[in-house]
This record gives structure tokens, sequence and C-alpha cells, in this order.
């Protein structure tokens, strides 16, 4: 009896708990609302719908609500410059995903975890970080998460540019394909295009929402 009420208890609240974690993070980085939150989302259905199941789907939702989770220890005069980064400053951005990876494998049961956030800036080329590995050398969970991480990046707005469309960024995967990204999460991608595109309009609209409702 015991058990399964603690079981219940982890089920409902661990998906809130790797939230927060992630809203602790957005608290610091102002461009990225909600990022975390929309690129969990669209890895889990994506890897769900490259088959993955049980713990490796599991593995692969929680990293990709925590990829940037490494961030916190990014000073934040740097995460939130506006306009173009100076080398040395790009560089301190870049060792994100190796911070995020200390924070994680403190615990043991992260482990898997920890390493798909290691990877998440690799390309399928081998010409990302922190590594450089290619192919399937990266794990499938980065690769992944590669893919959604970029569609979020350019489907919002930056400071520096705006959003483009989901039609020009689907030119861009499929120029990037085989290049940055791994063809078959790309191809894959194509079948939930759809999905995605209205999850985020109706994003838009809460969150357009929730910014007049402030003003009130
Ligand atoms: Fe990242
Ligand atoms: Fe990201």
């Amino acid at each position: 009896m015991f058990h399964s009420i603690q079981g219940m208890f982890r089920l409902n609240h661990f998906h809130d708990i790797i939230e927060c974690l992630a809203a602790a993070l957005e608290a610091k980085d102002l461009y990225t609302s909600g990022h975390s939150t929309r690129v969990g989302d669209m890895s889990f259905d994506l890897a769900r719908a490259m088959g993955l199941k049980g713990s490796e789907l599991d593995n692969i939702h929680i990293a990709a609500h925590l990829h940037d989770i490494g961030k916190m220890g990014i000073p934040e005069n740097i995460l939130n410059k506006r306009g173009k980064l100076l080398p040395h400053e790009w560089a301190e951005i870049q060792r994100h995903p190796e911070i995020g990876y200390k924070i994680l494998a403190k615990s043991k049961g992260l482990q898997k975890i920890a390493e798909i956030v290691l990877h998440h800036h690799e390309r399928w080329d081998g010409s990302g970080y922190p590594h450089g590995l290619r192919w399937d050398r990266i794990p499938l969970g980065s690769r992944i998460i590669g893919v959604t991480d970029a569609i979020d990046a350019i489907t919002s707005v930056r400071p520096y540019r705006k959003a483009m469309s989901w039609e020009e960024c689907w030119e861009e995967l499929l120029t990037n394909k085989g290049i940055q990204f791994d063809p078959v999460a790309v191809e894959t991608s194509e079948k939930l295009w759809k999905r995605w595109e209205v999850r985020w309009q109706e994003f838009q609209k809460d969150s357009k929402e929730v910014k007049l409702r402030a003003f009130r």
C-alpha cells in the first residue's frame, strides 16, 4: 500500500518538479521563456514517433526539459546580452552542456539523462560541441533534442531577428538534414509538423493573454 502511494506521488509530481527546475532557469535567462517546455514536449513526440518507449523515452523527455539547465552556471550579463557575443562570451555560453552534465551526473540515477544533455549541441557531421561526435556516436536523445531545439529557436523571436515561419523552418531543416541534423529525426518530424505548429500557435495565444492580464 505504502509503495503504491509513493509510486503515485512520484508519477504525479516528478514531471512537475522537472518543469519547475526548467522554469527556474527561465527566470534567469530572459529570452528562453517557454523554450524548455516546448522542446520537452516536441522531443517526447519525436522520440515516441521514432519507436522509443519505456525508460528510454522517459529519459529523453526529461533530458529535453532540462537540456539547457547548465545555463544556470553562465553569468547573466552574457546570457541576456543584446547584440552579438564576443568570442570569449560565446566560449562561455558553450560551456552550458558540460555544466548541465555535472549538475545531473551528481545523481547516479540520472546518468543517462546527464549524457543526453552533455551532447545536445553535437552535430550529425561532427562539427558540434563539446566533443565533436558524429553520426550514431551521438546519443539518440541528443540527436532528437538537436532537431527540436533548433525548431524552437528558429520559430522564436530573438532581440536581433524576427521569428521565421514554420514553412521557412521546414526548409531550414531540410537544408541541414545529414549535415547538422540526424536525417531520420528530420524525416519523422514531418509527420508531427502540423501538430507542433498548432500547439505553437496556442502557446503564443496563451502567453499574450498572460501578458495582457499582467497589465490589468
Ligand atoms: Fe543548449
Ligand atoms: Fe535550448
